[in-house]
């Protein structure tokens, strides 16, 4: 550390008990060469020690929105502008309510709103405020807009509570805050994502699918918008919000995902294929929905499946200088199978998951990957979320695959 180029940063401090580590936070940005000015809402104060954060940053520290004194050394459109990043940690449901609404009835949320530098929040709060629906709508409009999130963790909260809440923990903070303040390092890449499910029918009503949420995906897309790159997202039928930047092309079927894909291809020097997409569709879909009484009481239904096309087989082909990453989800012997797969899919890197996992994988925030390059090696990766494996997906994709290519 300290090693960084010298920015400012604003750390805006709310009203939650994680704020005990705020300090902390405030020590490492200054470490590695930060200069930092926090901002606390009056509940802050009742967690930490304004004076300690003083001590700490080296800059005065603010609380009032409105105190002449403060305002005197400061104003709070000056903090505003000054800052090149706003970090909110802990961030409550409360500021995360107020942020996503542009209430400004505080100094931090006014600071909020008049910022226009990047803002990364470490929300913490108790697992059912931090699930309940209005604070996921919170989220997902904040996510919308391009605010970038660290956490929460899931563990023991200080409510006495099992579960999501947890603020990140600040060296986790501090990585975040510095990929915010990196040069988007994907800039002028065209950065083509598959993501979800497809759904192919069998007649009007029922369709055949996989239990594929699209998460993964849409995290991979998100981090290279974060990084720069012009991205476009083909998703399978997914509630998930579109990531802030991202172009986003809803399919259904794998034929229409090829199309899709093979439409897009020009553009994209990378592709990530993180789609689950269906190996097999009904040979006959039928126009009108199926009736039982047509059948015999005791007769059952046969489906004839036919296969898909590869699409990933098919772009690694004929791929040029294009970098194409593929998934691959397994139950069971999951890296000899991820090997094999590679092989014949003929793809630069396969990200292999083991779905067959209760905490990882499928329709879950987490996921535990290995990475099985072609020369043989293979890199495990413990249990992280989604947007982190993004974030070491991304990392190896720009230094192995990408390394020196334009
Ligand atoms: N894939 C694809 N087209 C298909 C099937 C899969 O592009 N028709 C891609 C997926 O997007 C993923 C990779 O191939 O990147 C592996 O998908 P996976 O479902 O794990 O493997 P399959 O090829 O379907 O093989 P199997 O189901 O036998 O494990």
């Amino acid at each position: 550390m300290g090693t960084s180029e010298q920015r400012r940063i604003v750390v805006a401090v709310t009203g939650g008990i994680a704020a005990y580590k705020i300090p902390e936070l405030v020590r490492g940005l200054g470490r590695a060469g930060h200069r930092v000015r926090c901002a606390l809402t009056p509940e802050a104060a009742h967690f930490v020690s304004p004076l300690v954060l003083q001590t700490l940053s080296g800059e005065p520290v603010r609380s009032q929105l409105l105190d002449p004194g403060e305002e005197g050394s400061i104003g709070h459109i000056d903090l505003a502008d000054w800052a090149e990043l706003v970090v909110v940690a802990p961030a409550t449901a409360n500021v995360l309510a107020r942020m996503c609404h542009g209430i400004a009835d505080d100094l931090v949320t006014t600071l909020l709103l008049a910022t226009r530098a990047p803002v990364l929040v470490a929300p913490a709060m108790n697992v059912n405020m931090w699930n309940h629906p209005a604070t996921r709508d919170n989220v997902a409009a904040l996510r919308e807009r391009g605010v970038r999130m660290v956490g929460p963790e899931t563990g023991e909260l200080a409510c006495g509570w099992e579960g999501e809440g947890r603020m990140a923990e600040p060296a986790a903070i501090l990585e975040a805050a510095e990929r915010c303040l990196r040069a988007p390092s994907l800039r002028g890449r065209g950065v083509l994502v598959t993501a979800g499910g497809t759904v192919e029918p069998i007649d009007s009503v029922r369709s055949l699918t996989n239990r594929s949420s699209g998460k993964m995906g849409f995290a991979v897309a998100a981090e290279a918008a974060l990084r720069g790159a012009s991205v476009t997202l083909v998703a399978g039928p997914s509630h998930l919000p579109t990531p802030a930047g991202v172009r986003r092309i809803d399919v259904e079927t794998a034929l229409e995902m090829r199309d899709a894909v093979l439409r897009e291809l020009p553009d994209a020097s990378v592709v990530v294929k993180a789609a689950a997409v269906a190996d097999f569709r009904p040979r006959v879909v039928h126009e009108r929905k199926l009736k039982k009484e047509d059948l015999a009481p005791d007769q059952g239904l046969t489906l004839e499946l036919v296969r898909n096309p590869d699409i990933l087989e098919e772009i690694s082909r004929d791929r040029g200088d294009r970098v194409v990453v593929g998934f691959a989800a397994e139950t069971h012997d999951v890296v000899e199978a991820a090997r094999r797969k590679l092989a014949r899919k003929g793809c630069d890197l396969l990200v292999a998951n083991d779905v067959s996992r209760g905490d990882a994988g499928f329709d879950v925030d987490e996921n535990a990957v290995t990475f099985v390059w072609p020369g043989g090696e293979v890199e495990e990766l413990p249990l992280l979320s989604k947007a982190q494996v993004a974030g070491q997906l991304w990392d190896r994709i720009e230094k192995r695959l990408l390394g020196g290519r334009e």
